[in-house]
């Protein structure tokens, strides 16, 4: 089958990312620019279009006027998802040889400008849950206490990276951490990537935006929190804390010279629309009827997760002992499609569409799947095996230069690697490189993969 055949496969229920759910909620203006003859609309960076970059044409318009809506002081589209504009902004905040301090539940995209860049990750470890392995959301009284245990005379922090919301929707009260940052002088970039429509509902009891909590730089990825096409995206900046002729400098770096004109409409379109106060009050039914979803579900004895994103149905399947993989594969296999297995739950991204049929079928699956399945009886996490404060034995950037040999991931206990080990989703690492692989980070990987096919007799590259 080819990769076109394929794209228009029909599933009973995809409540996966993109979130406009296969074009059901995108932008009325991007259907009607859909609806053109295939391909006519695929312009190059024509006078009037320009780029994100640029300082006159459409695109720097939109930009401009978005930024001003939101008083900040620039937003930039990206179509390379929020991976590539979370790299530009990493590189924008320190040079190579500098330090970088961020969450265990750092997204990978971080990790490779660091190994590319030389940037030293300083790593905080988070609280987490026993139940369900998750991260919990960081506290000001968290990170206090990482605080506490550098020296920042000593060591010389460029900036702050943190995470919110995670990608089953834990959200951080971001304000109080971003000021206590600032009272450092210490520019904080927050990967909002699954958050972006926080920013357009204010009264909804929504965790409050990054772009409202005085973050320097934050990055939307708008096909997963609004309703854009894949690998839209955009990067807003504030405050002065952030060089901004290094910004640009930074996205010119690893911007392609062709962005794709549909790309960049769509990124438009999408946060067009949730200025328009028609559309708002649609998006804002959508995310209480997601809420009601919630509680419906709970009602009838579902084993769900609460987190403070209503677009993200987090199942403990390890409640009933099944893991999220084996409950991913039957639900897949019978036409509904979820976004996230994990170890101990599945999560389902319900998007902008209408999604009140979901609570029959998936009521419907759920019981065919307790009848079916295999149940464990144990299901367990093993506590992460952090330190609280903690960076690699080797620089990351000198580690993922040296020279490396393949093992079988078995046999490198107390061995550093040379590689960054991270099943995707969620994408978040959990090995870098030049950290040793001691025993208590041993048998934590090898308890993930008891149930991940992505670390069954996987390889690693070590030093
Ligand atoms: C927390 C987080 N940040 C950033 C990204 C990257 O987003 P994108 O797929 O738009 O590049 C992801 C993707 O999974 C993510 O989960």
């Amino acid at each position: 089958m080819s990769i076109s055949s394929f794209l228009t496969k029909k599933f009973l229920k995809s409540l996966f990312f993109p979130a406009h759910n296969r074009g059901a909620a995108l932008p009325k203006k991007l259907v009607k620019l859909l609806k053109n003859p295939p391909g006519y609309w695929d312009l190059p960076e024509l006078p009037e279009l320009g780029s994100p970059l640029s300082q006159n044409g459409l695109i720097a318009k939109s930009q401009k006027e978005f930024s001003e809506k939101f008083k900040t002081k620039g937003c930039f589209f990206g179509v390379n998802g929020a991976s590539g504009l979370i790299q530009s902004a990493v590189i924008a905040m320190a040079n190579p040889g500098e330090t970088l301090l961020m969450p265990r539940n750092v997204h990978v995209s971080v990790i490779k400008t660091c190994a590319m860049q030389n940037i030293l990750p300083i790593f905080f470890d988070l609280e987490s849950s026993s139940e369900t392995g998750h991260y919990k959301p960081l506290t000001k009284t968290w990170l206090e206490s990482v605080f506490k245990k550098i020296n920042f005379n000593e060591k010389k922090i460029a900036g702050v990276i943190f995470v919110s919301p995670s990608y089953q929707g834990y959200a951080s009260d971001l304000e109080p951490l971003i000021n206590l940052c600032h009272q450092k002088k210490l520019p904080v970039l927050v990967d909002e990537a699954h958050g972006s429509y926080f920013l357009f509902c204010e009264k909804l009891n929504l965790p409050k935006s990054a772009l409202l909590s005085n973050a320097d730089l934050v990055v939307h990825s708008l096909h997963k929190s609004l309703n854009g096409l894949t690998q839209t995206a955009a990067l807003w900046y504030k405050g002065n804390l952030v060089n901004e002729h290094n910004l640009i400098r930074s996205i010119n770096l690893l911007q392609t010279t062709s962005p794709s004109s549909l790309l960049l409409s769509s990124c438009e379109e999408s946060i067009r629309d949730w200025l328009n106060k028609k559309n708002l009050s649609k998006y804002q039914e959508r995310i209480l009827e997601a809420k009601s979803i919630y509680k419906r579900l709970i009602q009838k004895n579902i084993p769900l997760i609460e987190t403070q994103d209503p677009l993200k149905i987090v199942v403990n399947t390890s409640k009933v002992g099944i893991d999220g993989f084996t409950a991913d594969n039957f639900f897949y296999k019978n036409g509904l499609i979820a976004e996230l297995p994990e170890m101990m739950t599945l999560t389902f991204c319900l998007g902008f569409a209408n999604q009140k049929d979901f609570i029959i079928l998936f009521e419907k699956l759920w019981n065919e799947l307790l009848l079916n399945s295999k149940r464990l009886k144990s299901l367990e996490v093993l506590k992460s095996p952090f330190e609280l404060v903690q960076a690699p034995e080797i620089e990351i950037g000198i580690a993922w230069r040296s020279k490396t040999r393949t093992i079988p991931f078995s046999q490198s206990l107390n061995k550093i690697s040379g590689d960054i080990i991270c099943p995707y989703p969620p994408g978040i690492p959990l090995l870098v490189p030049g950290e040793k692989i001691d025993a208590d980070r041993f048998n934590w990987i090898k308890n993930q993969s008891l149930c991940n096919k992505d670390l069954v007799n996987f390889n690693i590259r070590v030093l």
